[in-house]
């Protein structure tokens, strides 16, 4: 099949790669002339773990190439996917959807043959609608099917999630769709993942009605760990207690500070959004947006109360910048609310993320970037562990301590156990947890 993937950022670049792995011919194109640019020159641009072998094997077997021109893209394609992205629109959270309609407008002017445009971003009930008027407006007498097709990857993940999903959701309203979409994702059929075909409607829905889900149980949990904290309980066996229930499941159910990232902060604000629209009520999902928001910059109070209540005149180091590992993601990150707090209460803060720093320097720039975990911990009164990287899992505590003006580790995603970093003379905060 000839496949054109209009967007290639992390969900373009991702998914266009691991269709061409499929065998399938594919172009990828987008207005950001510096993103062709590195991938002409074989670099990616972003970090991704596997990315950059999975794009040089299918760039050079002829499968895969990259364009900032839409028309040579779109050229002859069964099948064109709009991944574009749908930030959250200023001022009321509604998807700012102006990329994907102005994404249809061009194919709409582009397109010289009838086939299947499939929205792969992430867009509110109803954009599918509207996607088929633009292109039937401007073309009447063109075939077009315009099918949903939302992705569920996840970032530092995301190859992986993409060729084994849990899921393949098809939404259309004609057959012709089903039958390309069908076509395209055969080789994941033959591995059997599971493929629910549905309306266009119920497919976009499917997408904000999960990731509000999983938002929730995190949210969920995040509130049982200050529970915990308050009562002398331990979070991390209450969640595994309730997580071996099948009923529950374990997943999810890590307590930290907060979520973040380009999908969960967006997509619940743009659900509550249509909601509102439709006055239809989801009040978990606004408690769950309300009670996020909080936490990330309670987490920076935490690290302030860990060192006695005043941060004037002592210097944190922050373990991790992005919201998650293996991504070098900063969008609506934890950290940085949690910099922000830190920096009002007057400390010096210092940070070492093992992607993250390029994009997160520019969005904080009163923090000191470091190029190790004990080069941001010299001097620091406290050192907290933001994001779970790898490289954090195994510290070396006795430098770490040596370096550092006193020996407090505040571990906002609870990797270490206890009785480790006591051992090291440390004093020990972690998430749900009363004991010190
Ligand atoms: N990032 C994730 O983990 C993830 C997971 C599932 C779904 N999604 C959804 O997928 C969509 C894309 O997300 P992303 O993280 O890949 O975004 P992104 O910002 O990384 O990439 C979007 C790309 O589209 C390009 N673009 C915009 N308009 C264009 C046009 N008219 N023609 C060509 N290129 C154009 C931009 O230059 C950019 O490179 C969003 O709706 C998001 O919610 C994201």
């Amino acid at each position: 099949m000839k496949i054109a993937m209009i967007g290639t950022g992390y969900v373009g670049l991702v998914s266009g790669a691991c269709f061409s792995d499929f065998g399938h011919d594919v172009v990828c194109v987008d207005k950001d002339e510096s993103k062709i640019d590195a991938l002409h020159a074989g670099r990616m641009p972003i970090y991704e773990p596997g990315l950059d072998a999975l794009v040089a094997a299918n760039v050079a077997a002829g499968h895969l190439s990259f364009t900032t021109d839409l028309a040579t893209a779109v050229a002859g394609a069964d099948a064109v996917f709009i991944a574009v992205g749908t930030p959250s629109r200023r001022g009321d959270g509604h998807a700012d959807l102006s990329y994907v309609f102005g994404a249809a407008e061009e194919l709409a002017a582009t397109l010289d043959h009838g086939c299947v445009i499939v929205t792969k971003s992430t867009v509110p009930v109803g954009t599918g609608d509207e996607v088929e008027r633009i292109l039937r407006e401007s073309a009447p007498t063109r075939a077009h099917s315009v099918a949903s097709n939302p992705e569920f990857l996840r970032e530092g993940a995301a190859i992986g999630d993409f060729k084994r999903p849990d899921r393949i959701v098809i939404g259309t309203e004609d057959a012709r769709g089903e039958a390309v979409l069908r076509e395209v994702y055969r080789p994941l059929f033959l591995n059997e993942a599971p493929i629910l075909v549905t309306r266009r409607r119920t497919a976009e829905m499917i997408k904000y009605a999960a990731n509000a889900f999983l938002a929730t149980k995190i949210t969920f949990i995040n509130e049982i760990a200050d529970l915990c904290e308050a009562v002398g309980a331990e979070v991390q066996d209450v969640a595994r207690g309730i997580g071996l229930d099948n009923r529950i499941g374990a997943k999810f159910l890590h307590a930290g500070p907060g979520y973040g990232g380009s999908c969960f902060p967006k997509d619940t604000l743009a659900l509550l959004k249509t909601a509102q629209d439709h006055d239809v009520p989801l009040r978990l999902v606004e408690a769950t947006v309300q009670a996020n928001d909080l936490r990330k910059r309670a987490m920076g109070r935490k690290i302030v109360q860990a060192m006695g209540g005043s941060a004037r005149g002592k210097t944190v180091a922050l373990l991790g910048l992005t919201f998650k590992p293996n991504t070098d993601d900063m969008r609506d990150s934890p950290s940085l609310a949690i910099v922000q707090t830190l920096l009002d209460a007057g400390a010096r803060v210092t940070a070492y993320d093992p992607e993250g720093m390029v994009i997160a320097a520019p969005m904080m720039p009163e923090v000191e970037m470091q190029q190790s975990a004990y080069a941001a911990a010299d001097g620091a009164h406290a050192v907290a562990i933001v994001t779970e990287w790898d490289a954090f899992r195994a510290l070396d505590f006795d430098r770490l301590g040596g370096v550092m003006a006193d020996r407090l580790l505040v571990d906002l995603r609870n990797i270490y156990r206890r009785d480790e970093v006591l051992r090291h003379g440390f004093r020990h905060i972690a998430i749900g947890s009363s004991a010190e």
